[in-house]
């Protein structure tokens, strides 16, 4: 899982080194693809809020969000850090922490 070169996103708390594949559409792709224990109850359309990770590191390179997580984000207040897997675009040096309560 760890790679020496190319892209990665780090998953925190337990530090795993994921590397992207041109195959991965989201974060949330990437993670199973890996089998981290990230939660997904609607299966990645953005309506649950089960894939909410903390973005530590690398916000600044993440796009707006989009209409739809955007929408879920107001109705539940999420601050700036708090961002959907499912909505997120796999991008390089990104360092992500999943909540407690789901590892
Ligand atoms: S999987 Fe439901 S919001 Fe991301």
């Amino acid at each position: 899982m760890v790679s020496k070169s190319g892209k990665s996103i780090t998953f925190l708390p337990d530090d795993v080194i994921v590397q992207v594949s041109h195959k991965d559409q989201s974060v949330l792709e990437l993670a199973l693809r890996v089998g981290l224990p990230l939660n997904h109850t609607c299966g990645g359309f953005g309506t649950c809020g089960t894939c909410m990770v903390f973005v530590r590191k690398g916000l600044e390179k993440l796009p707006p969000r989009n209409e739809i997580e955007a929408e879920l984000a107001s109705d539940r207040g999420f601050s700036d850090e708090e961002r959907l897997c499912c909505q997120m675009e796999p991008i390089d040096g990104l360092v992500l922490e999943i909540p407690e309560s789901k590892v």
